[in-house]
């Protein structure tokens, strides 16, 4: 299983003081060093942390693969199409919101989400959607010419009963069964990932707010090397 880091919290700490320090491509090329699989940030509407110079220095330098994340902005996907990241992940933005909140309502966005991935599939680009752990999301993903979905783990992290773990179980399997790649990730720490690496089916889970916290601590080898540790060896 791929550990994706997502260093766009490096960036919220540059932009809390409209500094050009840390560098979130710093970060990014320490996280590979220390074996991350994947390199993933988030560029939002507001440019809250990562901004255009930050993915296009990051398409420069990651060798392992770049996962973007964006809404269906038009002027993010014609940016997106140009620089060409490896992944392009979807995500639903609400301004107010601290951090994405829940995965896509795909029913809502089928005609925008279905056009914006055949852009970037033509364009070479491999596609993702971040939805809610349910079949009929996935059954409509799989409709709407996805490579991949990313499942949301944000309630299973904040309540890790077994309700929740299977939910993401059985989505990963029905996602393997219609022909996915099958992602993972969301609030997922050193103490709720090891069971969550322990589904077969997950190839990818992307992983940033605990690696970066953890990493101002102890910094960004260990943070990273602690994280594979405990995707191999569980709780
Ligand atoms: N996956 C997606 C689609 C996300 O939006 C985020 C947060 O940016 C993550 C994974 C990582 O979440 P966290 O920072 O809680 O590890």
């Amino acid at each position: 299983m791929r550990l994706g880091v997502n260093i766009d919290h490096v960036a919220t700490i540059r932009e809390v003081r409209g500094t050009n320090y840390p560098d979130p491509v710093e970060a990014a090329i320490l996280a590979e060093s220390a074996g991350a699989d994947g390199i993933t940030a988030h560029i939002r509407i507001d440019r809250r942390h990562i901004n255009e110079r930050d993915i296009m220095l990051l398409r420069e330098v990651v060798k392992t693969h770049l996962n973007v994340e964006a809404s269906f902005d038009k002027e993010i996907q014609n940016f997106l199409l140009e620089v060409k990241p490896d992944w392009v992940c979807f995500v639903p933005e609400r301004e107010e919101e601290l951090t994405t909140e829940g995965g896509l309502n795909l029913k809502a966005v089928s005609k925008d989400l279905e056009r914006a991935t055949t852009k970037l599939k033509d364009s070479g680009i491999m596609v993702t959607f971040f939805i809610e752990p349910e079949v009929k999301m996935i059954e409509i993903a799989s409709n709407l010419g996805t490579c991949a979905i990313e499942l949301n783990t944000g309630k299973y992290s904040e309540n890790p009963i077994e309700k929740n773990y299977k939910k993401i179980e059985e989505a990963a399997q029905v996602g393997i069964a219609r022909g996915l790649e099958v992602h993972a990730g969301h609030g997922l720490n050193l103490y709720n990932v090891g069971k969550i690496a322990m589904i077969e089916e997950i190839s990818e889970l992307n992983i940033g707010h605990a690696i970066i916290a953890r990493a101002i601590i102890v910094g960004m080898e260990r943070a990273v090397s602690e994280m594979k540790e405990r995707m191999l060896f569980g709780e």
